[in-house]
């Protein structure tokens, strides 16, 4: 199924709130303005934010600040993306030159900060405790992901606990603040709201678990960002430690070098070890555990046309190709 038939419970609200987003980007600083239209408006899947309106229409919620919150959430996960891609040195996302290529690190950065304090401006107009707290919790462990991972690169000793751990900070996090502000716009009781937050982590973690699979094997046209960025920038994820744990000595060797060294000359050898250990594929069959995990959580949920779009966004988040 698509993202947009996936999505076509919510198309109404998902519209509104892309309304929301371009009302709040507005800033009297040109510079603010331009590079967050720029990365905004090239587009990108909106999972958190469905995520948020679909788990509060599961819980039957008929009020407005899902909106609100929704588009909050969207830019939190563009402020992390503006910095994620200073950190990377990456150049290409969504299809599009990054904010980095084309405007410099600074702006950036400066620009990521604005998104930040943007979305604390507009959650505070929802007028809730527990909400601010769910989103500043889930800010702060985002960046303790994206500050773990930083030390973690260029180590060929991290193990999968290690790296799993980075991954639930850096993006399953955002996933999990997104369910559960669903379960609390909806008064569920607290059993049910930690259910939908369960469920946003294990989806969470499953999409980021794809995303590492992606980054050695995707079409780049699809992604619209590069492949080999995460050999580059030395980062050991699932499918290297995988190379490291049970491939040939030589086939190990190899990939430690190549995280040492980071760069991009020893990409091709390196694909040709993930290829013959299975790698990806052992990558996935994680994700697909994460995802069936992740449905387990939702069978606290009545029925309902929301509930089953969930189910199929956790099918989504490890069949993508994009
Ligand atoms: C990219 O997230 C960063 C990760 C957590 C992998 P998405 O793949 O959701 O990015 P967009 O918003 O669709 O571009
Ligand atoms: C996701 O990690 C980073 C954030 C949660 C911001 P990646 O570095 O793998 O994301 P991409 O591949 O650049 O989108
Ligand atoms: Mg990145
Ligand atoms: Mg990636």
């Amino acid at each position: 199924m698509s993202l947009q038939q996936i999505y076509s419970p919510i198309a109404a609200d998902m519209l509104a709130m892309d309304g929301v987003i371009r009302d709040r980007l507005h800033s009297d600083v040109v510079l603010v303005r331009q590079v967050a239209e720029y990365i905004i408006h090239s587009g990108g899947k909106r999972m958190r934010p469905a995520l948020l309106l679909l788990t509060a229409g599961a819980m039957g919620y008929r009020g407005s600040h899902h909106l609100v919150l929704a588009a909050v959430v969207e830019f939190i996960h563009t402020a992390t993306l503006l910095h994620d891609d200073v950190v990377d040195e990456s150049d290409l996302r969504r299809g599009h030159q990054t904010a980095n290529a084309m405007f410099g690190n600074a702006a950036s950065v400066l620009v990521g900060d604005f998104l930040y304090s943007r979305a604390f401006q507009m959650m505070v107009t929802v007028g809730s405790m527990r909400v601010m707290e769910v989103l500043a919790d889930a800010t702060n462990v985002i960046a303790e992901g994206e500050v773990l991972q930083l030390l973690n690169c260029h180590n060929a000793d991290v193990g999968i606990d290690d790296y799993l751990r980075v991954i639930r900070f850096k993006t399953a996090k955002l996933f999990e603040a997104a369910s559960r502000l669903g379960g609390i716009l909806g008064n569920a009781d607290r059993a049910l709201e930690d259910g939908l937050a369960n469920f946003g982590m294990h989806i969470g973690t499953a999409f980021q678990l794809i995303d590492d699979v992606l980054d050695y094997s995707a079409d780049e046209a699809e992604t619209g960002k590069h492949v080999g960025d995460d050999l580059a920038e030395g980062k050991p994820t699932l499918p290297l430690i995988h190379v490291m744990q049970h491939g040939s000595t030589k086939q190990a060797e190899l990939v430690r070098q190549a995280i040492v060294d980071g760069g991009r000359e020893a990409f091709p050898a390196i694909l040709d070890a993930i290829r013959a250990t299975g790698a990806l594929d052992v990558t996935r069959e994680y994700a697909s555990r994460e995802a069936s995990l992740a449905r387990g959580f939702l069978t606290g949920l009545p029925p309902s046309i929301f509930k089953d779009a969930l189910l199929e966004l956790c099918a989504f988040a490890v069949d993508r190709a994009y």
